[in-house]
């Protein structure tokens, strides 16, 4: 466990700070011994985020965590208010608050959310630095009262295995492409199916190419890194339906043939296997969380480098599914691999499927860094992944799979070619997959813009932000079959 996490009727003797939540309005908690007037002439007025440091020569510092209006708590308030207490606390490394018990949103639900912003916001990537000083905190008390304590056990319980997860996905994520290979991330799917108690195979590159898997395969011939394509196997007693995810897991995408321009955003493709790190934490949870729906995860994985071996424009791939694509440009590779695991996916004939694939840089144009574009065949599907990205606040819009414009993908030598003209590249993209999913309930997420923030922001830590994986996880463990 990453942090000690105690549910308790009084504030520790070992607490360092302790969290007292004040909304905008009302009566200011006693145990801060400051009116609200003092607090606002300190600049605190309790608005959402706000912090408020209140030292003590003798005891613990009390630190005033600002909840916004009484009447909009939700979990979202409550996860930044708890990642703001974590930035506030500095090097105190024993916290307690009470924000797991109060008015309006549910205990369980409150502790979960109080929990995930401690631990997402404490998150440092410190790999690779020889000064390992990182994250500070070490234990969080939740003061709550006896009759709801159970439930914020269980919720705090919750929150610790998907905060966990979400750490592990950015570690992989932050990792340099050199020290997180297909080879490598597939490792780690090993390791952690073992931890967990996953099914898990691992697909070689002569396995690919005799599974018919081109797309990877063809992506993967300008590298001296073999490719890996990893299957994780979730199967409850009764499962009340079958979910696949498809993680796209570029270890490194230098854009191949089709070089990337040499700027800042180059050393970013590391993270080109956000999509993959998402789906393989997603899984890491899903035993844990008791999840009621099958999930099948398959995380596509190999680098995209320009050598002598690499794939060339006009070049043509077979994909698992027999549909033949003409390469027009090879740094729109996140789709070549997608194809294959779609096509498997759907083979399945699951209930639904879902990617996720830092994808399209259009998809940045369009909507910015704080949503991820959405686009699928179902409506009711596409409904319920927003749903579950409202309530993990990894925020989604929806961009439509307009079929007017999939004759930008027309070939003269094969089905189809990988991109398509100069704009609404997010939608053509989606288009492209669309060709690979059987008519199967089908969304994709486009997680480009969403990939890394520049610096501390609520309960996201600067780099990789794992995003898309508690949307995941609240997906499939909410997961109620289409009509
Ligand atoms: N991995 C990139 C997309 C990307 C760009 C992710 C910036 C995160 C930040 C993807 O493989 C890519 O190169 N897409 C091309 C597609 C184009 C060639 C049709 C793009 O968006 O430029
Ligand atoms: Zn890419
Ligand atoms: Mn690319």
């Amino acid at each position: 466990m990453s942090l000690e996490l105690e549910i308790v009727r009084s504030v520790p003797r070992n607490a360092d700070a302790i969290g007292v939540p004040v909304a905008t309005e009302g009566a200011v908690p006693r145990s801060l011994g400051m009116s609200r007037a003092a607090l606002a002439a300190n600049g605190f007025e309790g608005k959402a985020g706000q912090t408020l440091v209140l030292p003590s020569a003798a005891g613990p510092a009390h630190i005033a965590l600002g909840i916004g209006k009484a009447g909009e708590l939700s979990v979202n308030v409550l996860r930044n208010a708890a990642a703001a207490f974590v930035r506030a606390a500095g090097a105190r490394a024993n916290l307690a608050t009470s924000l797991a018990d109060l008015e309006g949103v549910e205990a369980r639900a409150a502790a979960q959310a109080v929990t995930e912003g401690v631990i997402l916001a404490n998150y440092r990537y410190v790999g690779l630095k020889n000064d390992k000083t990182g994250s500070s905190v070490k234990s969080l008390a939740l003061l709550v009262g006896a009759p709801r304590a159970a439930a914020a056990r269980t919720g705090a319980d919750r929150g610790v295995v998907i905060a966990d997860a979400v750490c592990v996905a950015r570690e992989l994520i932050n990792t340099p492409p050199a020290y997180l290979t297909a080879r490598k991330l597939a490792d780690a799917a090993v390791a952690m199916a073992a931890t967990v108690g996953l099914g898990v195979e691992v697909f070689n590159r002569d396995q690919l190419a005799a599974m018919g898997c081109g797309g990877i395969v063809g992506v993967n011939a300008g590298s001296t890194e073999p490719p890996r394509m990893v299957r994780l196997t979730y199967t409850p007693k009764n499962p009340t339906g079958h979910v696949v995810l498809v993680g796209k897991g570029v270890t490194y995408d230098s854009g191949g043939i089709s070089l990337k321009p040499n700027d800042a955003s180059h050393a970013l493709m590391k993270m080109d296997m956000s999509g993959a790190a998402a789906v393989l934490a997603t899984m890491s949870t899903l035993k844990a969380l008791k999840c009621k729906a099958a999930v099948t995860g398959y995380l596509m994985c190999t680098d995209n480098m320009p050598s002598g071996s690499a794939l060339k424009l006009g070049d043509v791939l077979t994909m698992r599914n027999g549909k033949t694509v003409e390469i027009h440009n090879t740094d729109a590779e996140g789709r070549l691999i997608l194809a294959d695991g779609l096509s498997l996916a759907a083979e399945s004939k699951p209930d639904a499927i879902v990617d996720i694939a830092t994808l399209t840089g259009a998809v940045i144009a369009a909507l910015g860094e704080k949503m991820a574009g959405v686009v699928g065949n179902n409506q009711a599907w596409v409904d319920q992944v927003r749903a579950a990205g409202a309530r993990a606040d990894e925020p989604t819009w929806q961009l439509p799979l307009a079929r007017e414009y999939r004759k930008l993908l027309d070939s003269n030598v094969a089905d189809m070619r990988n991109i398509g003209g100069p704009y609404a590249g997010t939608i053509t993209s989606s288009l492209f997959l669309d060709e690979f999913t059987a008519a199967v309930p089908w969304a994709h997420i486009d997680m480009s813009g969403t990939m890394k923030v520049d610096g501390n922001d609520g309960w996201l830590a600067k780099g990789a932000t794992a995003y898309g994986t508690r949307l995941l996880i609240d997906l499939v463990t909410n997961f109620s079959p289409l009509k």
